[in-house]
């Protein structure tokens, strides 16, 4: 579904975007964009509010890192892996690919 437009999310940036029940963030590392779940699974913290260095998101929590293009978990506390969803953009606009039914779950 389309949940951005491409150009709003400048290099190095994040957009939080809500499919549903589902909050997705959107990632702009180097002008290629990820989403993945926007909500850290260590606790609850939405990552969009947190601090991007290159490949890698730190939740502003408790500062566990993720791996954006993959969603993996890098460093304590955090263990478990993001939830990544596949993206394209097509005019002008990024589509994630996300479960219709997925949309009426949090998360
Ligand atoms: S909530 Fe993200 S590291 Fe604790």
């Amino acid at each position: 579904m389309k949940l951005a437009i491409a150009e709003e999310i400048e290099d190095g940036d994040v957009q939080r975007c809500e499919a549903g029940a589902t909050c997705v963030a959107i990632f702009n590392v180097g002008g290629r964009f990820y989403a993945t779940s926007d909500i850290c699974t260590h606790a609850y913290a939405h990552l969009s509010d947190g601090y991007i260095d290159g490949e890698t998101v730190e939740c502003p929590l408790h500062q566990g890192l993720f791996h954006i293009p993959t969603g993996r978990a890098m460093s304590p506390p955090v263990t478990e892996n993001l939830r990544t969803y596949a993206t394209r953009v097509e005019g002008g606009a990024v589509y994630v690919e996300i479960d219709e039914e997925e949309t009426d779950k949090p998360g």
